[in-house]
């Protein structure tokens, strides 16, 4: 279905709600990608890193884990708050900041991330200001690590319903289940619609309906937007590291470098 979808960047209120359950699916579905970053950065022996939409802080955790100096920034509180309170109960010393990926500035990290198809939360305009942002907060030769959907594979026949899901998970006595599916448009906005189910108990489940859209990319576009926002692309791949085929890699990984 390729009718036209409108988008807009996301306010900070837009994970007030989606906070609340974001960790029951995330924790798990975020190993694959957290595992190549972990990598990545040993392999450009990165040891500072900022990460600017760390949401609960699935990358943070896992860095400072394995003992990197980490940042974490993000725009919505109630995703920071969630992971202020995990780094405490973890006793782990781990700085939260609240900001927006186009125009906070922490410092000079040897690397940048945002994780999770998070710039697809911006307009492409907002997404060049967001570069330009990373670049004032990297080193010189620093590198800066993203994912997001890819255009080319989402257009192509039906894959789109690839994206489609129906998930639970049982936390204690609490059931939560997520079902959802997208439709995707020609200039790369992929518009989601998903419905929760949460029970607790043997009462009756609450239920409650919310749609977004991102704005993804094909690999060539990135390429073009990094180039004209100062950074050279070293590498894109697939989430587990795989190397990027237009029609085959469904998220692209990008590792670009400052010039
Ligand atoms: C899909 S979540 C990813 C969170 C985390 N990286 C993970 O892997 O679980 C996307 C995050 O981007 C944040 N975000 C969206 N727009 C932003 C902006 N302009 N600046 C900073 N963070 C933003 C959201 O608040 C949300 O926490």
């Amino acid at each position: 279905m390729l009718y036209k979808i409108s988008h807009t960047s996301a306010k900070p209120s837009h994970y007030n709600e989606e906070a609340k359950h974001y960790d029951a699916f995330t924790e798990k579905n975020s190993k694959p990608i957290n595992h190549l970053i972990e990598n990545i950065l040993k392999k450009y022996k990165v040891k500072t890193v900022l990460d600017l939409t760390c949401g609960t802080g699935s990358q943070v955790f896992w860095l400072a884990k394995r003992g990197y100096q980490v940042i974490g920034s993000d725009i919505n509180s109630s995703m920071l708050k969630i992971a202020k309170s995990k780094a405490r109960k973890e006793k782990l010393d781990v700085k939260f900041l609240k900001g927006d990926m186009r125009s906070i500035k922490v410092g000079k990290f040897d690397a940048v991330i945002s994780i999770f198809n998070a710039v697809g939360h911006l307009t492409k305009i907002d997404f060049e200001k967001a570069m330009q942002n990373i670049h004032e907060n990297l080193k010189d030769d620093g590198l800066y690590i993203f994912d997001i959907f890819n255009l080319s594979y989402l257009i192509k026949d039906n894959y789109i319903t690839n994206l489609t899901f129906d998930r639970q998970e049982i936390t204690g006595n609490m059931t939560i289940r997520e079902i959802q599916y997208s439709t995707i448009d020609k200039d790369g906005i992929l518009a989601s619609y998903t419905t929760f189910f949460v029970q607790t108990g043997s009462t009756k489940a609450k239920i409650s309906r919310s749609a977004q859209t991102l704005q993804v990319y094909t690999a060539e576009q990135l390429r073009e937007m990094l180039h004209r926002n100062g950074f050279k692309v070293l590498r894109q791949c697939g989430i587990d590291g795989s190397r990027f085929a237009k029609n085959k890699t469904d998220r692209i990984v990008t590792i670009a470098k400052k010039q």
